[in-house]
């Protein structure tokens, strides 16, 4: 990733939202919804995308997920203002200042390549495939710093059950949109265009692999990377790619934008890992958004980022410093 000197713009500790405070007023606004729908379903049951298509910022019904850290969730401001998407810029606000020309609707993802039902899903049609599930995430980015994402979505392999791969499928590719009508980064040459990420099968189908829609309980922000995005917590954020328009099964292990970009910096599997460095910097500690005052200590980083009961059997019998 590109390590640039930039603004600060992080919040104090006070603007975090405390997760009990959060938790409160989404369930007043579930029961409100129920209320409105005359239903006597409780807040946790709502679990049907609204009918109409939804822009960004629209509320979602959610029930929560499982895996959800208790941890307390970055502030909206910060997780919606502290973005690195750089098909709209490099700085940390550009995504903020310059997604509103993202257009999200029309909306399709073409999901082919080794798979026995290839399909293109409209996006409203894939925001009711699966009940929409409320999961708070440990994120960890490359660059070091880290934050607590209430996502909404669910998990991949629910669209991936729907496709059927065959027994050639080893890999999953994501394509995103790469528009330079739409996107005023493109004109850069950081990164060869569209961004491309990838997986191997069974990592996207881990349960803890999501198809995002939404955070903070309502559809994606632009600078999220609406409509959709994958959300993979175990990895460094990169591997977590927005604004998807294809995702290809495939045999080979995919090129990958980053990897492209600078192979010996980003690898394939770019797993959380304390005790695999940077080539230029550590990756052994970490900077939790919203926590940063001038005493503030950074906290250690954990193995696959905490999620390692959940998913280091994935990497049995691997030299993870070899496939990094
Ligand atoms: N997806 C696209 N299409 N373009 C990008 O530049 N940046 C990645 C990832 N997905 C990126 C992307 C990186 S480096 C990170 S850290 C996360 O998105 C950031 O996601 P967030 O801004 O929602 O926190």
């Amino acid at each position: 990733m590109l390590i640039r000197h930039r603004r600060r713009v992080d919040p104090a500790s006070s603007e975090i939202t405390p997760r009990v405070a959060y938790e409160k007023r989404r369930s007043l606004l579930g029961a409100a919804l129920a209320a409105a729908a005359g239903s006597t379903a409780i807040p946790s049951a709502l679990a049907a995308a609204p009918a109409a298509s939804p822009g960004a910022g629209t509320r979602l019904a959610t029930r929560p997920g499982a895996h959800s850290t208790i941890e307390r969730p970055t502030s909206r401001e910060h997780v919606t203002g502290y973005n690195n998407f750089y098909e709209f810029g490099t700085e940390k606000d550009d995504p903020a200042r310059y997604a509103h020309s993202l257009r999200i609707r029309p909306w399709t993802i073409r999901v082919d390549g080794e798979v026995a039902r290839p399909r293109v899903f409209d996006v409203d049609d894939l925001l009711r495939l699966a009940p929409l599930e409320e999961r708070v995430y440990r994120m960890r980015c490359v660059e070091g710093w880290s934050m607590v994402i209430p996502w909404v979505g669910y998990p991949l392999a629910e669209l991936i059950r729907r496709v059927q791969p065959t027994g050639n499928a080893r890999f999953v590719e994501f394509e995103t949109l790469a528009d330079p009508a739409q996107m005023p980064g493109l004109s850069s040459p950081v990164l060869e265009w569209p961004y491309v990420e990838g997986l191997r099968l069974d990592e996207a189908m881990h349960a803890l692999t999501l198809l995002a829609v939404g955070l903070y309980g309502e559809t994606l922000p632009r600078q999220n990377g609406a409509p959709v995005r994958v959300v993979v917590p175990w990895k460094y954020g990169f591997k977590s790619a927005k604004s998807i328009v294809r995702i290809r099964f495939v045999e080979r292990q995919p090129t990958t934008s980053w990897n492209r970009a600078a192979p010996r910096e980003y690898g394939f599997y770019s797993n959380v890992n304390p005790q695999v460095s940077h080539p230029r910097w550590s990756q052994a500690a970490e900077r939790r958004i919203g926590e940063d005052g001038l005493l503030q200590r950074k906290r250690p980083t954990l193995m696959f980022n905490g999620y390692g009961e959940q998913v280091a059997s994935l990497y049995a019998g691997m030299d993870l410093r070899q496939s990094f």
